[in-house]
């Protein structure tokens, strides 16, 4: 038996991941109710696992320091009330761009989060988290885990909804993105250069785009966080006079303005996974979540019988 254990704000997740999964397991979604005090602390609440359960615990991490401290709870207790082992779907995997001590004295927090997952489960299950310098999860997490990913989803909606997509990284970081979803769809492929002087502060060069004048310019980056790579890259294809590019991301987490701010630089569309709930995430991943969470499963055992 799988019982998917939700965390706020996931139901939809997991139902998704259930209706996946159904069929070669049998599989219960469990609500998990947490209740904030007034004075900060929350009160994790969730109906007891059956003997022999593999507990589930299904949350994306955005805005991950509030959602954290619930979730461990949750693992925990799972824990103590008797769950076999407990495994974590995290379709967006919070802090894995502070994966470098930038400046004297800052947290390498990619590291750390990794040790409290780490504490907490026995396997997790993610869609791309940003590897950069960290080159896979192994290096920082000490647990089972599956990386899948988005990118023959995001190039299917292209493929539909784009006419002659030409796919624009924003920044080396996107590259491994950019370049895996133009190749599923044959699209051309430019990849641009980004400075970053602050948290909102990015300054983007457009390579000629001349060569492209018929095709539609498609912004493919992994994280939108506070938009301001997007709008960069946005304003110098305005300046190129460029047809209107439509952005498209695997993780939407479009904090503060971000939105606001893409369409004001001229963003046709903004579409993102449903990684993170948010009105753009339009592209579904949970039958890659369904795949992550079927090789982690352990022991493989077929439950339901013709
Ligand atoms: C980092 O390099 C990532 O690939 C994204 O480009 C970045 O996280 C986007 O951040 P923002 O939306 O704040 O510019």
């Amino acid at each position: 038996m799988i019982c998917l254990y939700t965390m706020p704000g996931n139901a939809p997740t997991a139902g998704a991941l259930a209706a996946h999964l159904d069929g070669d397991y049998a599989v219960r979604c469990e609500p998990v109710s947490v209740h904030a005090f007034p004075d900060g602390e929350s009160m994790v609440q969730l109906p007891p696992p059956a003997p022999d359960t593999e507990a589930v615990l299904v949350c994306t991490l955005d805005r991950p320091d509030t959602k954290t401290v619930p979730l461990l709870a949750a693992a925990a207790t799972l824990r103590e009330l008797g769950a076999r082992r407990v495994g974590l779907v995290a379709p967006y995997l919070a802090y894995m761009r502070q994966d470098k001590r930038f400046a004297p004295g800052q947290a390498v927090s990619a590291r750390s989060y990794a040790a409290l997952l780490s504490a907490h489960f026995d396997w997790l299950v993610t869609v791309d988290p940003h590897l950069h310098r960290i080159k896979q999860l192994s290096e920082v997490y000490a647990l089972q885990s599956r990386v899948v990913h988005a990118a023959p989803y995001l190039a299917e909606w292209i493929k539909a909804h784009v006419p002659r997509p030409l796919i624009i990284g924003p920044d080396d970081e996107s590259e491994q993105w950019a370049r895996d979803v133009a190749a599923r769809i044959n699209a051309p492929v430019l990849v641009l250069r980004k400075q970053r002087f602050g948290d909102t502060d990015v300054r983007v060069t457009v390579p000629e785009l001349g060569h492209y004048p018929e095709h539609t310019p498609v912004l493919l980056d992994d994280i939108i966080s506070s938009g301001r790579t997007l709008v960069g890259a946005l304003e110098h294809l305005r300046e190129a006079h460029s047809v209107p590019a439509v952005c498209v991301a695997v993780h939407g987490l479009l904090a503060g303005d971000a939105m606001a701010q893409i369409r004001a630089a001229g963003a046709a569309q903004i579409v993102c996974s449903t990684s993170v709930a948010h009105e753009t995430a339009l592209i579904d991943i949970s039958a890659a979540l369904a795949e992550g969470v079927r090789e982690l499963v352990a022991p493989r055992v077929t439950e339901v019988t013709a």
